[in-house]
């Protein structure tokens, strides 16, 4: 059935499903992933700066520790001049990108933001500004891109309907999600979509709708990391994915899409130790630590225990060159933008 996968890179839905539902192929699976992944982009490991500029969220995603609902959480927003500072301590340690992330903050409008991204993109020519602010109008999105936005991560969550119901408010909707994920890939964003690995209520079938999904959208990046149960949320007595099963999806995934850039998540080095060397072994070629001020890592908790919050920008860069170098690859000083057919390594 792998070698199948690597021909064609599709599977039927059953076989998708019986692939993802037992731990038989899981060794073949991490080697398939490992050598595709090398085939297209070498040793390379891509490290984007990652600031957590606000924990101001509007919406009351279920699982996420930083929803409105959650009273306890003490809230923060960096300034501009904070989020530029940031991004010359992140230069300084080798980053080529920064990706802007906080909740759905209404604080941060148009004007502020694209001000942000094109003094970024002044200051630093030869980064790329990557986005993850939630849902916003087309118009808005288009603005952003205007003032040198380069890429977007906004991960669909489920691509089942009622799966989509049970982890979202009345408020939110699916078809808004697909439609603003639609939207930034017509305005010429690299755009990242994505999930979590046993969120409440997930079924491999909807992981495998989760897969058909991508299919459909292409994206340029695919978030995949394992759901953390958070205290502070109605979903407080659910237990969180498991390694081995968010592994597999990932290695999954690389197979399906070889040119991909799909990131070891923290959430991974939350559930394991070596979850994110784990990660990059079984198909993973991009790393995204922390350069958000020390004082606010904290107050950034979408789920316990989040690693690397109690560590500086620079630490945590030379930490992980340890970790990459360990598990064999290398961090690059690069951009990292997402290869095509035609620029891999060697024919996949
Ligand atoms: N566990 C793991 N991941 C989470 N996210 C939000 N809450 C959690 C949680 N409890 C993920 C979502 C979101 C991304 C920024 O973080 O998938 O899109
Ligand atoms: Fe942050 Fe190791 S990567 S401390």
């Amino acid at each position: 059935m792998i070698d199948r996968l690597l021909q064609t890179r599709d599977l039927s839905d059953g076989e998708l499903a019986s692939l993802l539902s037992t731990d038989e192929y899981d060794g073949e699976l991490a080697r398939s992933a490992d050598m595709v992944r090398r085939g297209v982009y070498g040793k390379d490991v891509y490290i984007r700066g990652l600031i957590e500029f606000s924990n101001y969220c509007k919406n009351d995603c279920l699982y996420c520790g930083i929803r409105h609902g959650n009273s306890t959480v003490k809230r923060y927003r960096l300034s501009s001049e904070q989020i530029l500072s940031c991004c010359e301590e992140g230069y300084g340690l080798g980053f080529r990108t920064f990706v802007l992330q906080g909740g759905e903050d209404p604080y941060y409008d148009d004007g502020l933001m694209c001000g942000i991204v094109s003094r970024i993109k002044d200051m630093f020519s030869d980064c790329a500004v990557t986005l993850s602010l939630g849902e916003r109008p087309r118009e808005s999105y288009q603005a952003l891109f205007d003032s040198g936005a380069d890429r977007y991560l906004l991960r669909h969550e489920t691509a089942d309907e009622g799966h989509y119901r049970r982890l979202h408010p009345e408020s939110m909707s699916l078809r808004n999600r697909k439609e603003c994920l639609w939207n930034l890939k017509e305005i010429g964003y690299q755009v990242g979509a994505g999930f979590m690995v046993g969120s409440p209520y997930q079924t491999i079938s909807n992981i495998v709708s989760d897969i058909r999904f991508l299919q459909e959208l292409r994206p340029d990046m695919i978030g995949i990391g394992p759901y953390i149960t958070h205290g502070g949320t109605p979903f407080r007595d659910f237990p969180s994915g498991s390694l081995e099963l968010s592994l597999r999806v990932l290695s999954v995934i690389r197979l399906m899409f070889p040119y991909a850039l799909i990131p070891a998540t923290t959430a991974l080095g939350t559930i394991a130790p070596d979850g994110r060397e784990q990660g990059l072994a079984h198909g993973a070629n991009v790393v995204m630590p922390n350069l958000s001020p020390v004082g606010v890592r904290k107050l950034y908790e979408l789920y316990e225990d989040k690693i690397c919050t109690g560590e500086e920008a620079a630490e945590c860069r030379f930490c992980l060159d340890r970790r990459v170098t360990g598990a064999g690859y290398g961090i690059a000083v690069d951009r990292g933008d997402v290869k095509r057919e035609r620029e891999a390594i060697m024919p996949v």
